[in-house]
């Protein structure tokens, strides 16, 4: 079997619909995914993310390029692919007529799993998630992170080779988040693949080895959060309160982003100093921290609509 649990090749997806002007969704990705590896996808609204996870988890066709699961075509052979893999699609929702534990049993049944490991593993995955209290309501009268709870415990519960999970977290509580980024951990420890979309940016910190930056149907950044920290320019970060109105003063210390009033400059450690020294002589307060990921995310990907 190959060592690539996925690997995309020039992937591309055109929208063609009745009556409206097509949409260029993915316009020649190529992406790998090493067994056991956990891998964030990233990028803004409308980037292609969805769109990628939904061809290589085949519930869509691509337009042209090559998506292969395990060294299988999932386009040409879906029904080969679909026992290796497990999804949490976008805006995913519980059967709102089956209880959590209903749910999670009835689905890991449906996959093939004997009864006796299909209520342990449904056991487990609802107490990971916190939702034992709730196992046995319908999951229409659940909150709407409790049902997303459910759609984690269900694909968790699977231990499926390859799973992928489109804003897993979203809508969580900062504890539930952390349960799953906990399990998603456990599933990794134990061999799982794990592709995963998140706006998110600690999350997507906290979770993956490796991310990639989607931008317009295209990778733009393939590395670690450490690599693209350092590709802005600086591992350090001030903000700068009221320093939107003096940005200029500011450009030689590096990358300037106004946030409202506050203006951030991204700084190599050796020029802090003379950055402070100025701030001090022009009256405005600072704030130095370390160079986020959302931070670097955001200079990146700016970067990339400007020079477009
Ligand atoms: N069924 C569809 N028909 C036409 N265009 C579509 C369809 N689905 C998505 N698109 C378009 O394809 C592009 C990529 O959408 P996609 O859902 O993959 O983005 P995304 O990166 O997942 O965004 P988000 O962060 O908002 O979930 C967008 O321009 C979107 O409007
Ligand atoms: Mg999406």
């Amino acid at each position: 079997m190959s060592d690539l649990a996925l690997r995309s090749v020039d992937l591309r997806k055109t929208y063609v619909g009745k009556g409206a002007p097509p949409v260029e969704a993915l316009s020649g990705v190529d992406l790998e995914v090493r067994r056991g590896e956990r891998v964030a996808l990233l990028g803004r609204n409308g980037a292609g993310k969805t769109t990628f996870l939904r061809i290589a988890s085949t519930l869509l066709r691509p337009t042209s390029g090559t998506i292969e699961v395990f060294g299988l075509d999932a386009d040409r052979l879906p029904e080969r692919v679909r026992p290796y893999i497990a999804v949490v699609p976008q805006e995913g929702k519980p059967f709102f007529h089956l209880t959590p534990r209903e749910q999670v049993y009835t689905y890991l049944r449906s996959r093939g799993l004997g009864r006796e490991s299909a209520h342990a593993r449904t056991d487990e995955a609802l107490e990971r998630m916190g939702l034992t209290e709730f196992a046995d309501r319908l999951s229409i009268t659940l909150s709407g992170g409790q049902r997303q709870r459910t759609m984690v415990a269900t694909v968790i519960a699977t231990e499926a080779p390859l799973l992928f999970l489109d804003e897993p977290s979203i809508g969580m509580d900062p504890f539930a988040r952390r349960s799953v980024w906990a399990s998603f951990r456990a599933l990794s420890g134990k061999g799982s693949t794990i592709l995963l979309t998140t706006h998110y940016l600690d999350e997507a910190e906290a979770l993956s080895d490796r991310l990639y930056i989607v931008e317009r149907g295209k990778v733009i950044v393939n590395g670690t959060a450490e690599q693209l920290k350092r590709s802005v320019g600086g591992t350090l970060k001030v903000a700068i309160a009221r320093g939107a109105r003096e940005a200029e003063k500011f450009r030689s210390f590096g990358e300037t982003v106004a946030d409202g009033e506050t203006l951030t400059i991204v700084v190599h450690p050796e020029r802090l100093g003379e950055l402070m020294d100025l701030a001090v002589r022009s009256g405005l307060t600072t704030t130095v921290g370390p160079v986020t990921l959302e931070e670097a995310f955001l200079r990146v990907v700016g970067r990339s609509i400007d020079e477009d």
